[in-house]
């Protein structure tokens, strides 16, 4: 089959691959139709991450289930499914608690499993023509009769939209409320939406790139440019002393307009502009080693934070993988009876073979390129 390699920094091949199979009686074979490029991608691809060399990316998957193995009772061949991207087991404690992003069984040194993930586990991934789903029974989310009609806003349940909406969650973001998201990426533009499904009264996305934040106004959020003035103060301003509730959704690489890396930028922005007693939910990835950080305190995984404000404001913060399975069958229903639509952020469809390309200028954040799609 044909499959997207990982060769080293910033390079990217399609090769031809030995064939995904059923491995324990308890996979799922998947002939992916659809496979999202995805910003935890670009940690790997610039080589900020301890991701090997030969590895098969994508983590973001959609596909036609072609085989089962012999211990699988509920998943037939022919259904359209969705795969979230934690592999997980579905019968340790973690898992047995919805904490599917943290699953004690899979094959990684820390709990939590990932198709084609830095140390998350040796799951290839699914930018490739068929994928291999462990544990399938309880991996797959099955897709109602409109599958393929709406196949570009269901592929988004395999991270993005739950993640979003897992950001929301765990800044407790409740009905009336103002909510801060800080990146207009993907993760932060479904923060956002999920903020207005939540009846967030207010919500305010802060980014440098205008096209991104072309589309955070789309969904109904307030762009706030950080390259226009304070942007902390306008936050404070237009939420008459500080946002109830934030999300960060950029993570490590976190920079100024010039590119300029901060890792602790936006955590301290966060306590800045959420007021006193508030909540942060954080998914933009962090890690504890960093070879790329532009300080040595950064590079070993720590962060300046200035955690006496922090303190004294009373907040809590919320951090970690999202645990897709715990909204994604929720969240597939809003997409089914069209209560939700996150494929309004998609901006290219591609074939497998386009997939070079695609990585090069996502991870320019070239303008207009706010969401790839792969159909293998
Ligand atoms: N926790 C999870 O389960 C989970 C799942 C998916 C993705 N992620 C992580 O979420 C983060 C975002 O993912 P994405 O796909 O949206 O990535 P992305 O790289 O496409 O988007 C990040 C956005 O943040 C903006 N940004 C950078 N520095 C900023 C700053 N200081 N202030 C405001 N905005 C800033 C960038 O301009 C960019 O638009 C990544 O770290 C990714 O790895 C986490
Ligand atoms: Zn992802
Ligand atoms: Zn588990």
């Amino acid at each position: 089959m044909k499959a997207l390699i990982y060769q080293g920094p910033r390079e990217v091949t399609v090769e031809e691959v030995p064939d995904a199979r059923i491995e324990r009686p308890t996979d799922v074979l998947v002939r992916v139709t659809s496979t999202n490029i995805c910003g935890s991608d670009l940690h790997m691809y610039e080589g900020r991450t301890t991701l090997e060399t030969g590895r098969v990316l994508g983590h973001e998957n959609l596909g036609v289930v072609v085989e089962v193995g012999s211990g699988v009772d509920r998943v037939k061949t022919g259904d359209r499914v969705c795969l979230p991207f934690n592999v997980a087991c579905g019968f340790c404690e973690n898992c047995e608690a919805e904490r599917t992003g943290f699953c004690l069984t899979v094959d990684s040194d820390t709990p939590g499993g990932a198709y084609g993930f830095a140390e998350m586990g040796t799951y290839a991934g699914g930018q490739a023509e068929f994928l291999r789903v462990p544990w399938g029974d309880f991996n797959c989310l099955v897709l109602p009769e409109d599958a393929q009609e709406k196949e570009n806003d269901y592929v988004m349940l395999s991270d993005i939209f739950p993640t979003g909406y897992h950001a929301t969650e765990l800044a407790g973001v409740s009905p009336g409320e103002s909510v801060v998201v800080y990146g207009a990426g993907p993760v932060g533009l479904m923060a956002a939406y999920s903020a207005a499904l939540r009846g967030a009264s207010q919500v305010l996305v802060v980014d440098h790139h205008p096209d991104r934040l072309a589309l955070a106004e789309k969904a109904g959020a307030i762009p706030v440019d950080d390259t226009e003035g304070d942007h902390v103060e306008q936050i404070l301003e237009r939420t008459g002393g500080g946002a109830d509730k934030g999300c960060e959704c950029v993570g490590y690489q976190a920079h100024d307009a010039d590119g300029h890396e901060k890792p602790e930028s936006t955590m301290n922005d966060l306590v800045a502009s959420v007021r006193a007693t508030g909540a942060i939910g954080v998914v933009g990835v962090f890690l504890p080693q960093d070879d790329g950080a532009p300080t040595e305190l950064t590079r070993e995984g720590k962060l300046p934070f200035d955690f006496g404000d922090f303190w004294f404001k009373g907040q809590r913060i919320g951090t970690g993988q999202a645990n897709v399975k715990t909204y994604n069958r929720q969240l597939r229903d809003l997409i089914h009876h069209d209560k939700a639509k996150p494929s309004f952020i998609v901006s290219h469809e591609l074939p497998l073979d386009d997939a070079p390309e695609a990585y090069r200028n996502f991870d320019d954040r070239l303008s207009g390129w706010t969401k790839v799609i792969l159909k293998p």
